[in-house]
């Protein structure tokens, strides 16, 4: 995959719908504020995609935005209800789909599992994300019996090859471990397993563990510490890693990268619209900045990536917590715009020795 490090970046955001806009222009700011600091420029376009972007263009994926991200230096986006988003994917072919669940060390006593079961716990869940089910054929109809829909789960083995050789890439520069999801008993004609394990002879060092993806699903609620990396079909990994929201405190703090294979990226919060809040000003927009991190990670950027999760920590320490983070005791509710103007000020005063010692762990 390319490293960027440039002088200046374009970046395409597209904020989507619901919280989508919200989330998007505080991540925005953040984004400015480490440009300035770190020395490189940041410019931005504005893309559309989903309702608004069939209101405007009559498409959900318009080809405006498509020229847009072309030559851009990656894809910000909030979210939408519905429409584009796959087509987005699959255009660019962003089949590898990185999300990190970690655990903020002083949200570890309001995770739904009790502390001893969250400490340091560090996954990288890797998701296949332009085939398999939600890409297969797919219809309604009806016969003598009644009416009926089906969706197809269809992969090519190069598909499956693909991205096994991403995740076990990944699994070597971590703890040298790969976990794959399947579901081989029920789903014999796509045999992740074998597959995996025969890409796996380029990687010697990496540990590969096969495991039913209900029991993986179980594992991760009873034991989430034994993970470090997941490999999950689309479905599959949409699924689990929801449950790493669960995990982390809230679906809102947790950001992903998808990426194709010359390394240019979407970057998002792995949650909805969040219709039930949005237009509040009370989002957590920790997800789409975690997910900005990323993009910085990518393009070479690791002293700005590093300034923005140790100023996160920071103010996550100091008690501040937007209300999905359920608030109590001495801990302080804000908004959106408060967390962002505490993230700024942070990100500003933290010296150069302090991003270095606080963050090793994100290099
Ligand atoms: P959701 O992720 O939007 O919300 C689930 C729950 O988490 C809600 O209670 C919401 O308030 C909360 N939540 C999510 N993000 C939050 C944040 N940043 N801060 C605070 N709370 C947050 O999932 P839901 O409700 O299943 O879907 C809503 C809509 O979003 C649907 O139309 C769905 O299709 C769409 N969706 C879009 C995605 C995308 O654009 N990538 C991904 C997932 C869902
Ligand atoms: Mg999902």
């Amino acid at each position: 995959m390319r490293s960027l490090r440039n002088q200046s970046y374009r970046i395409v955001a597209i904020p989507g719908e619901g919280i989508g806009p919200e989330v998007v222009e505080a991540s925005l700011k953040v984004l400015q504020q480490v440009a300035n600091l770190e020395g490189f420029t940041l410019n931005v376009d504005y893309g559309w995609l989903g309702a608004t972007a069939l209101e405007k263009f009559g498409s959900y994926f318009p080809q405006v935005t498509a020229e847009l991200c072309n030559g851009s230096d990656g894809i910000v986006f909030g979210a939408v209800t519905q429409g584009g988003l796959l087509e987005l994917r699959k255009h660019y072919d962003f089949f590898c789909n990185l999300r990190p669940i970690r655990i903020v060390d002083s949200l570890v006593h309001k995770s739904s599992l009790r502390p001893e079961k969250i400490k340091g716990l560090d996954i990288l869940v890797i998701r296949e994300l332009v085939s398999g089910i939600y890409f297969g054929s797919a219809a309604r109809g009806s016969d003598e019996k009644g009416a009926y829909g089906y969706h197809t789960m269809l992969y090519y083995d190069h598909e499956i090859r693909r991205i096994a050789r991403q995740a076990l890439g990944k699994a070597q520069q971590r703890r040298g471990k790969l976990t794959v999801a399947h579901k081989e008993n029920a789903l014999p004609n796509l045999p992740w397993t074998r597959l995996v394990q025969e890409e796996a002879t380029a990687f010697p060092d990496v540990v590969v563990e096969p495991m039913l993806v209900d029991n993986l699903a179980m594992q991760m609620v009873m034991n989430p510490q034994r993970f470090d990396v997941i490999l999950a079909s689309n479905l599959f990994g949409d699924i689990l890693s929801d449950i790493g929201g669960a995990l982390v405190c809230s679906l809102g703090l947790l950001g992903s990268a998808s990426l194709n294979g010359d390394g240019f990226g979407l970057y998002e919060a792995i949650h909805g619209t969040a219709p039930d809040i949005a237009g509040k000003g009370i989002a957590n927009p920790l997800g789409t900045i975690g997910a900005c991190v990323l993009m910085l990670e990518q393009w070479g950027e690791k002293r700005a990536a590093q300034r923005i999760m140790a100023a996160q920590d920071r103010v996550l320490a100091q008690g501040y917590r937007t209300a999905d983070l359920s608030p109590q005791g001495e801990e302080i509710l804000v908004n959106t715009e408060q967390l962002i103007q505490l993230l700024l000020e942070e990100i500003y005063n933290l010296q150069n020795l302090e991003i270095e010692v606080l963050h090793e762990s994100y290099q």
